[in-house]
């Protein structure tokens, strides 16, 4: 057959660039219309749309999205194949600026952007952005040595960066046993020969190797220091890591915006006195200065002018509803009737992230689709 049109494709890379750069964008999305009200590409100047590809696949004028003409726009779906389709018919019909997603969401939702936070003793501080699901972690680097926090199981793109900026990772650490998405964790200590630790009460039923990392220890990182302060309520063992006196990571306990939820709703009675207690009572005794930086965000508001996710934590004191509920009874019912739903496969991850299961990449990637859910609002 004839092709008539050339599909143009973009990989996520280069349209996670427009997006941080606050580019105007505008995308088709051609899911069904389910897939996309649960989960969707966003940012500040993203215009997103949806229309089903099977509602016009066979006759163009079925379009309702009004697509720009002059301008070019972005077709997505879920792998990148129906979008290619999709764009090839909209190319036909003279559409000369169409792009297919390379990919699709998936592709999108592995993407990390290193953004750098700030200065530390004799280093840097990055923050790497998972734009397309909500994730966040971090490198700590000082001297030429480093650390990763939280990191996501996209351990290649964590390569990329190290190899690029010469940094020898030395530790890999974990806030808590994640539910809502793959560590990358283990598997990066064990590539670089580094130490992985974990909060030992979040290890209990870990299959591998790790180093217990609890209240009041001490990491170094060439001149910069780790420490690490329990802070339960998430998980049990839920441990935030406080880098230089200057900043605080709180894994899955306190985002922008909200607040950690007891991550297993069955655990949700148990562990709301101690959520209460780590952010109305242990996190007030710290340093109100002290730069947040939460392993998640829920939506693009929390994010700074540079697409990087912070603030100060005396801010957070002011601003986020979750740290204001004065009465004890209101906070308990604030949390248990608010309880989003488990994250997608949540069972399967906590097994993979404990190494009772190792399932084939394909299987991981599947397990992580859909929006991450660890907020209450
Ligand atoms: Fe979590």
């Amino acid at each position: 057959m004839l092709r008539l049109s050339e599909v143009k494709n973009i990989p996520v890379k280069e349209l996670a660039k427009k997006i941080f750069n606050g580019e105007e964008i505008f995308i088709l999305d051609v899911r069904g219309t389910d897939a996309f009200d649960d989960w969707k590409v966003e940012g500040k100047n993203v215009d997103v749309r949806n229309q089903p590809f099977s509602e016009f696949k066979d006759d163009l004028n079925a379009l309702e999205v009004d697509v720009p003409k002059d301008e070019p726009f972005y077709v997505i779906c879920a792998k990148g194949k129906t979008s290619s389709m999709a764009a090839e018919k909209l190319a036909d019909a003279g559409y000369d600026n169409v792009y297919s997603v390379e990919g699709g969401m998936q592709a999108f939702s592995e993407h990390l952007e290193p953004i750098e936070i700030g200065s530390l003793a004799g280093g840097k501080l990055y923050q790497f952005v998972r734009i397309g699901k909500g994730c966040l972690s971090y490198l700590i680097e000082s001297n030429g040595e480093g650390a990763i926090i939280d990191a996501n199981r996209m351990i290649n793109q964590y390569d990329e960066f190290l190899n690029n900026t010469n940094i020898n990772i030395k530790y890999v650490i974990d806030t808590h046993l994640h539910a809502d998405h793959i560590s990358g964790g283990k598997p990066m200590a064990d590539e670089h020969d580094a130490d992985y630790y974990l909060p030992p009460k979040d290890a209990s039923d870990v299959k591998f190797e790790y180093k217990s990392i609890e209240d009041g220890d001490e990491i170094k990182v060439g001149d910069t220091t780790i420490k690490a302060y329990y802070s339960p309520g998430h998980t049990i063992g839920s441990t935030s890591y406080i880098v230089d006196d200057q900043y605080l990571m709180t894994g899955d306990i306190l985002f922008i915006d909200s607040i950690g939820r007891p991550d297993l709703a069955g655990k949700a009675e148990d562990w709301v006195g101690d959520l209460r207690e780590t952010l109305y009572s242990r996190y007030k005794k710290l340093s109100q200065e002290l730069l947040v930086l939460p392993a998640h965000y829920m939506s693009i508001e929390e994010m700074n002018e540079d697409g990087s996710v912070s603030e100060k934590l005396g801010q957070l004191y002011k601003e986020n509803h979750g740290l204001n509920i004065e009465d004890e009874d209101e906070f308990r019912h604030a949390v248990a009737d608010n309880l989003p739903p488990q994250p997608n496969s949540y069972e399967d991850i906590r097994k993979t992230n404990m190494g009772q299961q190792n399932p084939e990449d394909e299987k991981q990637r599947e397990m992580e689709t859909g929006p991450n859910r660890c907020a209450i609002r």
